[in-house]
C-alpha cells in the first residue's frame, strides 16, 4: 500500500512557489547564493516528501501516457508515439471498437517490432477496447479504464497525460520531464470553471442513457424527455477534456475509499460530454485535492466558433502563436498538415516518423538516420530550448494572481 496521501495545505504550496520560481528564475550564479535557502527548504518538515529538485537519490518524474484512437487513424498514432516517446515514461493504447480488429492487431504488430519499444518494455495496446465517443460516458469511462491499468502496472509515475491522433507535443519528453522534476508531484493540470453558461441547458439539465455503455456499435444516446435540475450536494464544474492529472488524484479517482468520485461518476453516467465535467467536479469539489489544481490544460488550442465546442485545425499560420504560448502540446491537427513536418523539424529535432530525441539517445550506427537507433540509460535528461518556454507558461500560472485565485472558482 502506498502511503495515505496527504494533501497539500496553502502554506506549503506557497513556500514551495517561492522555491520554484527562485529555481526556474534565477540565472546560475545566484543559485549559488540561494543554496542555503534551499537546503532549509528541503529538510523542513513542512516541505512535503521531497518535492524539490538536486537531491542524488532523487529520480525524474515519469509521464504515464494513454493514446486513444478510433477507425482509421493508425499512422497518425504511431507518428505521435514516436514523438512523444521516452524510455522513462509509460504508454498505454487504445483503439476503440469503432476500429477494425485488423487496426488493432496492425498497432500490436508495429508495437512488438520497434526494437526501442521491445527494449524498454514500456507501450502496450489495451486488449479489451470498448466504444468511446465525445457524447456521452464512455470518453470518461476508457479513460478511467485506462488510468486503472496504468495504476496497476507501474507504481512509480507521477502524472498520467491523455492525447488522441489530434495531439502532437510541441516540445521534447525530456523538456517536459525536466521542468516538471521542479514542481510538486502533487500539482494536477485541469482546464475548469463553474461558469458553466450554455452548457447548463446543453448539458447539465439534459438526461441521457448510453447505449454505447452496453452495446458494441455507436448507436446515438437516447435523451430522457425530462430535465434535472442542478445537483445541490455539490458544485458542478466545466472544463477541457484534456488533463494531466497527478497519481495521488487518479488512485483517490479509482480507488474510492472516498464516496465522491463514485457518487460523482455515476452522475456523470447520465451527462452529455462527461469528459469535460467529471475530473474538474471531483476535484474541485474534495477538500484534499482542490488546493492541487492548476487552472490550465497545458495544450495550445484555438477556436473560431462560438459557443467553443471544438478547437480549430492548426496550420502554419499558427506556428509562432504555439510556440510563444509555452504548452507542451497542441491539438488539433489534420492527417499529414505541412505544420507538423515543421514542428518535428524546428522544436523537436527530427524528421517525420523518427524518435524525439534527448538525452537517452546516443546516435545511429549508420549516417543520416535516425539518431535513436543506438540508446543508452533511460533517465539522462537533456534539456534543449524548449524547456525554457515551458519554464515560462508555468512561471505565469503559478504567480499570485494566477494560481490560487484561479483555483475551483
Ligand atoms: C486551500 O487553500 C486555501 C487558500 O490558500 C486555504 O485557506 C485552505 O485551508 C486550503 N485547504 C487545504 C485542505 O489545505
Ligand atoms: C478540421 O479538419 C477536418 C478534416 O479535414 C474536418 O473534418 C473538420 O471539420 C475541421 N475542423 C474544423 C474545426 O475546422
Amino acid at each position: 500500500m502506498r502511503k495515505p496521501h496527504r494533501p497539500v495545505t496553502g502554506n506549503d504550496l506557497l513556500h514551495r512557489n517561492k522555491v520554484l520560481a527562485l529555481l526556474l528564475g534565477l540565472p546560475i550564479l545566484a543559485f549559488f547564493l540561494l543554496l542555503p535557502a534551499l537546503r532549509r527548504g528541503h529538510t523542513s518538515p513542512n516541505s512535503s516528501s521531497g518535492t524539490l529538485p538536486f537531491s542524488a537519490d532523487r529520480q525524474p518524474p515519469k509521464l504515464a501516457y494513454l493514446i486513444s484512437a478510433t477507425r482509421g487513424e493508425g499512422r497518425r498514432v504511431k507518428r505521435l508515439l514516436k514523438s512523444v516517446y521516452h524510455p522513462w515514461n509509460y504508454y498505454l493504447l487504445h483503439v476503440d471498437l469503432a476500429a477494425s480488429p485488423e487496426e488493432r492487431q496492425d498497432l500490436k504488430e508495429y508495437v512488438g517490432s520497434e526494437p526501442v519499444f521491445v527494449k524498454f518494455g514500456n507501450v502496450q495496446v489495451v486488449e479489451n477496447a470498448e466504444v468511446v465517443r465525445f457524447k456521452g460516458p464512455t470518453m470518461m469511462s476508457s479513460t478511467l479504464h485506462a488510468a486503472a491499468i496504468l495504476l496497476r502496472e507501474a507504481k512509480d509515475w507521477s502524472w498520467f497525460i491523455n492525447l488522441d491522433a489530434a495531439d502532437y507535443p510541441l516540445i521534447s519528453q525530456d523538456d517536459l520531464i525536466h521542468i516538471l522534476s521542479f514542481l510538486p508531484r502533487d500539482l494536477n493540470f485541469v482546464e475548469h470553471t463553474s461558469n458553466i453558461g450554455w452548457k447548463e441547458h446543453q448539458r447539465a439539465r439534459p438526461i441521457i442513457v448510453d447505449p454505447g455503455l452496453y452495446g458494441s456499435d455507436k448507436t446515438e444516446v437516447f435523451w430522457a424527455k425530462d430535465k434535472r435540475s442542478l445537483p445541490s450536494s455539490f458544485k458542478l464544474f466545466v472544463g477541457s477534456s484534456c488533463v494531466i492529472l497527478s497519481w495521488p488524484f487518479l488512485e483517490f479517482c479509482i480507488l474510492g475509499w472516498d464516496n465522491l468520485p463514485r457518487t460523482l461518476l455515476m452522475y456523470y453516467t447520465n451527462f452529455l460530454a462527461s469528459s469535460e465535467g467529471y475530473f474538474h467536479t471531483v476535484i474541485c469539489n474534495s477538500m484534499d485535492f482542490q488546493n492541487t489544481t492548476i487552472n490550465h490544460d497545458l495544450r495550445f488550442k484555438m477556436w473560431d466558433d462560438q459557443p467553443r465546442q471544438s478547437p480549430m485545425n492548426l496550420t502554419s499560420e499558427h506556428f509562432s502563436q504555439m510556440v510563444d504560448s509555452g504548452a507542451p502540446f497542441a491539438r488539433t491537427f489534420v492527417e499529414n498538415s505541412p505544420v507538423l513536418d515543421q514542428i518535428d523539424r524546428e522544436l523537436l529535432k527530427k524528421s517525420r516518423g523518427e524518435f524525439t530525441p534527448g538525452g537517452w539517445c546516443l546516435g545511429s550506427s549508420k549516417p543520416r538516420i535516425d539518431t535513436c537507433t543506438v540508446f543508452g540509460k533511460a533517465n539522462i535528461i537533456k534539456p534543449t530550448a524548449g524547456s525554457r518556454r515551458l519554464e515560462g507558461l508555468l512561471l505565469k500560472l503559478l504567480d499570485e494572481e494566477n494560481f490560487r485565485p484561479r483555483q475551483c472558482k
